[in-house]
């Protein structure tokens, strides 16, 4: 996937995309449970909501880098974390970061974007101490989470022919079905353990703006490298729109949403 192109959409809805991810990003930190004094590496940090988070729970003892591959997303990131914060613009699988650095490495969202999966885990595996940690963050199947599943419904409505991702390639619903992720690791000299959350999302508004923010990002995101017409936008606009009104309890729009929770150790 190329995160240069998708880097002025997700900046363009970053706070909107924070505000509703906030559960995922609050179930991470819980995860990784960081200790004060800590060294931390987040993974494909984007505009840095858990930069923040992070340098919060290892405090001034502690550090943080953060490290993603898309230069307009760390320059953002720049302006809104503690200046003690560490940034690199750099691929993850690849980079080399200095062996045996950190205590845990955490990634909200960001490990399934990696051309070769356990490649990175085994370059991660070497910048944690012994005995170091990772937690990260990645979605469910399509099947529990209907903020990807009904964007890719109303496509299929309107676009003819666009093809599904190919299985175990870089994509938010890689690793609905974790085995790959789980085997990955494990080849990669982590002990795994992998926990399914549901979580509740709640975009902070109406539905015309949560329609605008799922055409501006998701929708993007599955029409990459297709050509298709305003017409088309339109009436996919127009059924997100209806989508996400169906969604609405008590005047907020709620779209339930599954979660898995990896930890892994060192070994
Ligand atoms: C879905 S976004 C999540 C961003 C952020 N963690 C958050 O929770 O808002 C995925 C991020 O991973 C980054 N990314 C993708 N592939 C990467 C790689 N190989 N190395 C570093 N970062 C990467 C992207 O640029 C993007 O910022």
């Amino acid at each position: 996937m190329d995160w240069d192109e998708m880097a002025r959409p997700w900046l363009e809805a970053a706070e909107e995309l924070e505000k509703t991810l906030r559960p995922v990003q609050d179930t991470l930190m819980q995860a990784a449970a960081l200790g004060s004094g800590e060294a931390v590496l987040d993974i494909g940090c984007g505009t840095g909501p858990t930069l923040r988070a992070a340098a919060e729970a290892v405090g001034p003892e502690g550090h943080v880098t953060g490290v993603d591959i898309a230069p307009p997303l760390i320059k953002f990131a720049r302006g809104r974390v503690p200046d003690t914060v560490d940034l690199i613009v750099a691929d993850a699988q690849t980079h080399a970061f200095e062996p045996e650095r950190f205590d845990a490495v955490i990634s909200n969202f960001g490990t399934m974007f990696f051309a070769d999966t356990a490649a990175a885990f085994a370059n991660l595996r070497q910048a944690v101490k012994p005995g170091g940690r990772l937690a990260a963050t990645v979605w469910g199947p399509p099947s529990a989470n209907p903020y990807f599943a009904i964007p890719r419904q109303i496509i299929d409505r309107h676009v003819a022919d666009v093809p599904p991702p190919e299985p175990d390639t870089p994509g938010p619903m890689r690793f609905g079905e974790p085995r790959a992720l789980m085997a990955a690791l494990e080849a990669s000299g982590w002990t795994v353990e992998i926990a399914t959350r549901d979580v509740t999302l709640t975009p902070p508004n109406v539905a015309e703006e949560v329609a605008e923010m799922l055409m501006k990002v998701t929708i993007r995101m599955m029409l990459r490298g297709v050509e298709v017409g305003a017409h088309q936008l339109s009436a996919i606009k127009a059924d997100l729109i209806e989508f996400c009104d169906s969604s609405a309890l008590n005047g907020a729009i709620v779209f339930p949403a599954q979660i898995h929770v990896v930890t892994a150790h060192a070994t």
